[in-house]
C-alpha cells in the first residue's frame, strides 16, 4: 500500500486503518459514505464507513476547521465524502482509533430525506432498495461473507488439483431431468412459426431447437472430468420452480465438483472435507463480521460454526433416517414411510432435533432421484447423498454416477427423458468410461448458513424469484 508523504491523498480503506498500527499519528485519506453526523458544541463526530469493514471510523470535526459551519449544515447521512486528516488513538472508549480532521470535501450530498437513516429497516423493506441496501451493516458483512466463501472455494480447489470448469448457460439438456428449466427463444412471442402439425417449429429458433438456461453444469462437467480427472464449475444456474419459500431462487449460484476414478464414499469425504475448510476459513478471515451476525442476527452463530470443525458429520443412510423418523412421533404433515422423499419438516428433524448438526444422508430410492445416479447392488437405491444443515435442510446433493452405459440407457428411458437429447451423454459411457461422482453446492444456501440469515433473497445482491426480476 503506498502512503508516502507524497501520496498522503491516496485513500485508505478503513479496515487498513483499524489494524495497521503504524498508521497512527500519520495523515491519512479515507473516501466513504456518511452514516450519521453528531453535532457537540466545539466539535461533530462524523461516523464513515467504506464496506471494507462493518464497523465506521469516527472523523472528529473540529470548529476550528475552515468551513466548520457549512459543512456541518450541509452533510447530511447518506453523503460520500473524502476526509484528510491525521489517525489519532481514540479518547473515546468505543473505538481503538479515529480521524482528526483536517480537510473534508462533499463528494456526493444526499438530501435529509435519504431512505437509510440510523434505524433498523425490516429485510423485507431493504428488497424493495436493493440498489441501496448494500449501505446497511447487515448486507456489507453478507457480501464480505459471500466473497470470502466464493475466494476460499476457489482454494480449496485449487489446492487439490482440481481444475475450474466453465460450463454452458444455455444447453438444450435437462440435468435434473424435472423440467424445472427457463426457456431461451428469440422466436416472436406473439406470433411464433408453426410446423405442419400445428405446433410451434422451434427448428426456426436461435439455436433450431428448444433451448434453456442450465439447472446444472454437472452433465458437461463429467465430460471434463473423463479427461482432466478433477475438475469443479462455479457459476449461476436457473431453476424455474415456483418456489416461495426462504431458501429457494430462481436464479443461483452453484459448485459442483466431479471427480474421476471415485465412489460415493470419495464423494461424501470431499463434501465433508470442503465445508470445514469453509466454515475454518470464514473463522480466520471474516471474524469481525461472524461477530456482527452473532451479535445481531443469529445467537449462537459462532459457537455453531466452531462445532462443526470439531465433530465428524454424521452420515446415515436413507433407510436408517426413515426408521429414525418412524420412531420419532412427531407430528409430521407428510407421513413417514420408506420410499418418500424427504420433506424440509423431515430433514429439520434429523438435523435439528436428532442429530443436532449438519448430517449425511445417502443410499435414496432410485424412484425419487435423477437418472444419472449410480443403481446400487439392491437394486431399490443409488448411490446418492445429500448434505442436510439445521435451519436449512438441503445445502449438498450429490451422488457416484451411472457409469453402465446399458443401465444408463434404461434409466433414461424409464423415467420418460427424451434418449436423443442424452447422445453425446452416453458417449462418455461409450468410450472409456469410469466410476465416477461429484455433487453440487448451493451457494446462497451455503451464505445463509454461514451467516444465519434467515431468507435466501437476503444473501445474493440482486434475488431473482417468483414475480420479482427487479433492478
Ligand atoms: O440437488 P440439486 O438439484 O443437484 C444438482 O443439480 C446436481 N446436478 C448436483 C451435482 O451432483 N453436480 O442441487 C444442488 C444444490 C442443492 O443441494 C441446493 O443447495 C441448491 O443446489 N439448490 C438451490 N439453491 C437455491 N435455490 C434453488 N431453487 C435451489 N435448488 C437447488
Ligand atoms: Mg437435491
Amino acid at each position: 500500500m503506498l502512503r508516502d508523504t507524497e501520496n498522503t491523498y491516496k485513500r485508505i480503506k478503513i479496515k487498513e486503518l483499524k489494524t495497521d498500527s503504524s498508521l497512527i499519528d500519520q495523515e491519512v485519506t479515507v473516501k466513504g459514505w456518511v452514516r450519521t453526523l453528531r453535532l457537540q458544541k466545539a466539535f461533530a463526530f462524523m461516523e464513515v464507513n467504506d464496506g471494507s469493514t462493518v464497523s465506521n471510523i469516527q472523523v472528529v470535526l473540529n470548529n476550528s476547521l475552515s468551513c466548520y459551519e457549512e459543512l456541518t449544515q450541509t452533510i447530511q447521512t447518506g453523503a460520500c465524502v473524502r476526509v484528510v486528516g491525521s489517525l489519532v488513538s481514540s479518547l473515546g472508549g468505543k473505538q481503538a482509533v479515529e480521524i482528526q480532521a483536517k480537510e473534508v470535501e462533499i463528494l456526493g450530498n444526499a438530501p435529509a430525506d435519504f431512505v437509510l437513516q440510523k434505524k433498523r429497516h425490516s429485510f423485507e423493506f431493504l428488497r424493495t432498495i436493493a440498489h441501496l441496501r448494500p449501505r446497511t451493516n447487515t448486507f456489507g458483512a453478507v457480501m464480505r461473507v459471500r466473497n470470502s466463501l466464493a475466494f476460499a472455494t476457489h482454494k480449496f480447489f485449487q489446492e487439490r488439483d482440481f481444475l475450474y470448469l466453465n460450463t454452458p448457460i444455455i444447453t438444450s439438456s435437462d440435468c435434473e431431468g424435472a423440467g424445472e428449466m427457463f426457456a431461451v427463444s428469440t422466436l416472436d412471442l406473439e406470433n411464433p412459426p408453426k410446423n405442419e402439425s400445428g405446433k410451434i417449429d422451434f427448428t426456426q429458433d436461435f439455436f433450431g431447437k428448444k433451448s434453456y438456461l442450465t439447472v446444472s453444469g454437472q452433465l458437461n462437467g463429467e465430460a471434463y472430468a473423463l479427461a482432466l480427472s478433477d475438475i469443479y464449475t462455479f457459476g449461476p444456474t436457473f431453476r424455474a420452480e415456483n418456489s416461495n419459500t426462504s431458501r429457494h431462487l430462481a436464479e443461483f449460484w452453484m459448485i459442483e465438483p466431479e471427480m474421476a476414478f471415485a465412489d460415493l464414499k470419495d464423494d461424501m469425504d470431499l463434501a465433508d472435507d470442503y465445508l470445514k475448510y469453509l466454515i475454518e476459513y470464514l473463522l480466520n478471515h471474516n471474524t469481525e463480521d461472524l461477530e456482527f451476525f452473532n451479535s445481531f442476527i443469529s445467537n449462537g452463530l459462532l459457537e455453531k460454526l466452531s462445532h462443526i470443525l470439531e465433530t465428524p458429520t454424521v452420515r446415515v443412510s436413507y433407510t436408517e433416517a426413515i426408521s429414525i423418523l418412524e420412531k420419532a412421533n412427531a407430528p409430521f404433515v407428510f407421513p413417514v414411510k420408506w420410499g418418500i422423499d424427504l420433506q424440509s419438516e423431515h430433514e429439520r428433524f434429523l438435523t435439528e432435533v436428532h442429530f443436532k448438526g449438519p448430517a449425511i444422508v445417502y443410499n435414496y430410492p432410485k424412484e425419487i432421484k435423477s437418472f444419472y445416479m449410480r443403481r446400487n447392488n439392491d437394486e431399490k437405491t443409488v448411490a446418492a447423498m445429500d448434505l442436510l444443515v439445521p435451519g436449512i435442510g438441503e445445502l449438498i446433493g450429490g451422488s457416484q454416477r451411472e457409469e453402465r452405459l446399458e443401465v444408463l440407457e434404461q434409466t433414461i428411458r424409464n423415467q420418460g427423458l427424451d434418449i436423443e437429447n442424452y447422445d453425446w451423454y452416453l458417449d462418455l459411457r461409450r468410450y472409456g468410461s469410469a466410476p465416477h461422482a461429484g455433487f453440487g453446492l448451493g451457494f446462497e444456501r451455503l451464505v445463509q448458513y454461514t451467516t444465519g440469515m434467515e431468507n435466501i433473497r437476503d444473501v445474493i445482491p440482486f434475488p431473482r424469484y417468483p414475480q420479482h426480476a427487479l433492478f
